[in-house]
Protein backbone atom coordinates (compact mmCIF):
# COMPACT_ATOMS: atom_id res chain seq x y z
CA UNK A 1 0.00 0.00 0.00
CA UNK A 2 0.82 3.81 -0.41
CA UNK A 3 2.91 5.36 2.53
CA UNK A 4 0.82 7.57 2.76
CA UNK A 5 -1.87 5.36 4.05
CA UNK A 6 0.37 3.77 6.43
CA UNK A 7 0.85 6.84 8.03
CA UNK A 8 -3.19 7.42 8.01
CA UNK A 9 -3.66 3.74 9.08
CA UNK A 10 -1.01 4.11 12.23
CA UNK A 11 -3.14 7.60 13.19
CA UNK A 12 -6.00 5.07 13.96
CA UNK A 13 -6.72 4.32 17.12
CA UNK A 14 -8.72 1.13 18.02
CA UNK A 15 -10.99 1.37 21.22
CA UNK A 16 -12.05 -2.02 22.30
CA UNK A 17 -15.84 -2.68 23.97
CA UNK A 18 -16.73 0.76 22.51
CA UNK A 19 -19.61 1.46 22.20
CA UNK A 20 -20.44 -1.79 23.35
CA UNK A 21 -18.76 -4.86 24.70
CA UNK A 22 -17.69 -6.90 21.60
CA UNK A 23 -16.82 -4.08 19.32
CA UNK A 24 -13.58 -2.57 18.50
CA UNK A 25 -14.27 0.91 17.80
CA UNK A 26 -11.48 2.62 15.21
CA UNK A 27 -11.00 6.26 16.20
CA UNK A 28 -10.30 8.57 13.40
CA UNK A 29 -10.12 11.92 15.60
CA UNK A 30 -6.49 11.38 15.97
CA UNK A 31 -5.96 10.81 12.31
CA UNK A 32 -8.02 14.49 11.92
CA UNK A 33 -5.58 16.01 14.18
CA UNK A 34 -2.24 15.50 12.46
CA UNK A 35 -1.95 17.80 9.69
CA UNK A 36 0.12 15.34 7.41
CA UNK A 37 -2.34 12.43 7.88
CA UNK A 38 -5.49 14.74 6.79
CA UNK A 39 -3.39 16.23 3.73
CA UNK A 40 -2.44 12.26 2.81
CA UNK A 41 -6.01 11.60 2.99
CA UNK A 42 -7.07 14.00 0.54
CA UNK A 43 -4.49 13.80 -1.88
CA UNK A 44 -4.78 10.10 -2.05
CA UNK A 45 -8.49 10.61 -2.62
CA UNK A 46 -7.52 13.69 -5.05
CA UNK A 47 -5.22 11.44 -6.94
CA UNK A 48 -7.54 8.93 -7.92
CA UNK A 49 -10.43 11.06 -8.54
CA UNK A 50 -8.77 13.82 -10.49
CA UNK A 51 -9.89 13.91 -14.26
CA UNK A 52 -12.93 11.18 -13.73
CA UNK A 53 -15.61 13.97 -14.84
CA UNK A 54 -16.86 13.58 -11.17
CA UNK A 55 -19.81 16.02 -10.55
CA UNK A 56 -20.11 15.72 -6.95
CA UNK A 57 -19.43 13.66 -3.93
CA UNK A 58 -22.13 12.49 -1.95
CA UNK A 59 -21.08 12.33 1.91
CA UNK A 60 -22.63 10.01 4.19
CA UNK A 61 -23.57 11.68 7.55
CA UNK A 62 -21.47 12.65 10.26
CA UNK A 63 -17.81 11.54 9.88
CA UNK A 64 -18.30 11.05 6.03
CA UNK A 65 -18.72 14.43 5.72
CA UNK A 66 -15.25 15.71 7.09
CA UNK A 67 -13.41 14.11 4.07
CA UNK A 68 -15.37 14.43 1.34
CA UNK A 69 -15.93 18.47 1.90
CA UNK A 70 -12.64 18.79 1.48
CA UNK A 71 -12.36 16.52 -1.59
CA UNK A 72 -15.17 18.36 -3.21
CA UNK A 73 -13.35 21.62 -2.90
CA UNK A 74 -9.90 20.02 -3.72
CA UNK A 75 -11.49 18.39 -7.10
CA UNK A 76 -13.69 21.96 -7.69
CA UNK A 77 -16.86 19.77 -7.59
CA UNK A 78 -20.06 20.23 -5.28
CA UNK A 79 -21.56 18.56 -1.86
CA UNK A 80 -24.24 15.99 -1.96
CA UNK A 81 -25.45 15.33 1.47
CA UNK A 82 -26.81 11.91 3.16
CA UNK A 83 -28.21 12.55 6.35
CA UNK A 84 -29.67 10.49 9.36
CA UNK A 85 -33.03 10.59 9.72
CA UNK A 86 -35.40 14.30 9.80
CA UNK A 87 -32.35 16.49 9.47
CA UNK A 88 -33.05 16.94 5.50
CA UNK A 89 -36.27 19.97 5.11
CA UNK A 90 -37.33 19.00 1.88
CA UNK A 91 -38.91 15.50 0.06
CA UNK A 92 -36.38 12.43 0.38
CA UNK A 93 -35.99 9.38 -0.15
CA UNK A 94 -35.62 7.20 2.98
CA UNK A 95 -34.17 3.91 3.91
CA UNK A 96 -33.67 2.04 7.47
CA UNK A 97 -30.01 0.08 7.80
CA UNK A 98 -28.41 -2.14 10.81
CA UNK A 99 -25.43 -1.07 12.07
CA UNK A 100 -23.06 -3.16 14.12
CA UNK A 101 -25.08 -0.85 16.78
CA UNK A 102 -28.06 -0.66 16.14
CA UNK A 103 -30.75 0.27 13.52
CA UNK A 104 -30.77 3.94 11.57
CA UNK A 105 -32.30 5.57 9.04
CA UNK A 106 -30.29 7.88 6.05
CA UNK A 107 -32.19 10.13 3.94
CA UNK A 108 -31.27 11.63 0.18
CA UNK A 109 -33.07 14.80 -0.83
CA UNK A 110 -35.18 14.05 -3.64
CA UNK A 111 -34.03 17.11 -6.47
CA UNK A 112 -30.53 16.56 -5.17
CA UNK A 113 -29.05 14.25 -8.23
CA UNK A 114 -29.56 14.38 -11.68
CA UNK A 115 -29.20 12.28 -14.78
CA UNK A 116 -25.80 14.65 -15.94
CA UNK A 117 -24.52 13.49 -12.24
CA UNK A 118 -21.49 10.87 -12.00
CA UNK A 119 -20.73 10.54 -8.18
CA UNK A 120 -18.77 8.63 -5.30
CA UNK A 121 -20.56 7.85 -2.15
CA UNK A 122 -18.01 8.90 0.36
CA UNK A 123 -17.65 7.64 4.05
CA UNK A 124 -14.59 7.37 6.57
CA UNK A 125 -15.29 3.49 7.37
CA UNK A 126 -16.22 0.27 5.73
CA UNK A 127 -17.47 -2.13 8.43
CA UNK A 128 -20.30 -4.56 7.58
CA UNK A 129 -21.25 -2.33 4.80
CA UNK A 130 -24.80 -1.51 5.98
CA UNK A 131 -23.85 1.83 5.93
CA UNK A 132 -22.97 2.33 2.30
CA UNK A 133 -25.69 -0.31 1.58
CA UNK A 134 -28.15 2.14 2.49
CA UNK A 135 -26.42 5.53 0.83
CA UNK A 136 -26.24 3.35 -2.66
CA UNK A 137 -29.86 1.81 -2.11
CA UNK A 138 -30.65 5.72 -2.26
CA UNK A 139 -28.28 7.82 -4.89
CA UNK A 140 -29.91 4.42 -6.98
CA UNK A 141 -33.53 6.06 -6.49
CA UNK A 142 -31.79 8.98 -8.14
CA UNK A 143 -30.84 8.94 -12.56
CA UNK A 144 -27.26 9.79 -11.09
CA UNK A 145 -24.20 7.26 -12.01
CA UNK A 146 -22.27 6.02 -9.06
CA UNK A 147 -18.53 5.53 -10.18
CA UNK A 148 -17.41 3.82 -7.19
CA UNK A 149 -17.98 3.84 -3.18
CA UNK A 150 -14.95 5.15 -1.38
CA UNK A 151 -13.53 4.97 2.24
CA UNK A 152 -10.70 6.40 4.20
CA UNK A 153 -10.34 2.83 5.84
CA UNK A 154 -11.99 -0.56 5.53
CA UNK A 155 -12.17 -3.30 8.05
CA UNK A 156 -12.02 -6.61 6.33
CA UNK A 157 -13.03 -8.93 8.97
CA UNK A 158 -16.58 -7.12 8.89
CA UNK A 159 -17.07 -8.16 5.07
CA UNK A 160 -18.02 -4.71 3.72
CA UNK A 161 -16.45 -5.39 0.94
CA UNK A 162 -17.66 -8.62 0.13
CA UNK A 163 -21.37 -6.06 0.58
CA UNK A 164 -20.40 -4.01 -2.21
CA UNK A 165 -19.58 -6.75 -4.49
CA UNK A 166 -23.05 -8.18 -4.04
CA UNK A 167 -24.74 -5.12 -4.79
CA UNK A 168 -22.51 -4.60 -7.41
CA UNK A 169 -20.46 -1.40 -6.52
CA UNK A 170 -16.71 -0.68 -6.41
CA UNK A 171 -15.10 0.28 -3.54
CA UNK A 172 -11.70 2.24 -2.90
CA UNK A 173 -10.04 2.46 0.83
CA UNK A 174 -6.83 4.21 1.13
CA UNK A 175 -6.26 2.17 4.15
CA UNK A 176 -7.40 -1.50 5.81
CA UNK A 177 -7.38 -3.42 8.88
CA UNK A 178 -8.04 -6.98 9.11
CA UNK A 179 -9.44 -7.24 12.70
C1 LIG B 1 -19.92 4.56 11.41
C2 LIG B 1 -18.91 4.92 10.34
C3 LIG B 1 -19.58 4.46 9.08
C4 LIG B 1 -20.34 3.21 9.53
C5 LIG B 1 -19.62 1.95 9.12
O1 LIG B 1 -20.93 5.55 11.42
O2 LIG B 1 -18.70 6.35 10.33
O3 LIG B 1 -20.51 5.41 8.60
O4 LIG B 1 -20.42 3.30 10.97
O5 LIG B 1 -20.29 0.82 9.59
P1 LIG B 1 -21.02 -0.23 8.67
O6 LIG B 1 -20.15 -0.47 7.45
O7 LIG B 1 -21.11 -1.46 9.53
O8 LIG B 1 -22.35 0.31 8.31
P2 LIG B 1 -21.91 5.85 12.65
O9 LIG B 1 -23.30 5.85 12.12
O10 LIG B 1 -21.59 4.95 13.78
O11 LIG B 1 -21.56 7.29 13.20
P3 LIG B 1 -21.21 8.73 12.61
O12 LIG B 1 -22.49 9.48 12.52
O13 LIG B 1 -20.26 9.29 13.64
O14 LIG B 1 -20.54 8.64 11.28
MG1 LIG C 1 -20.68 7.13 9.88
Amino acid sequence: ADMRGNYIARRIMPVVDFPKPGITFRDITPALQDPRALRNSIDLFAERYDNMGLTQVVAIEARGFIFSAALADRLGIGLTLIRKAGKLPREVYSTSYTLEYGDDILELHKDSLKARDKVIIMDDMLATGGTMTAAVELVRNSPATIVETAFVCELLHLGGRKEMDRIGVNSYAICAFDE
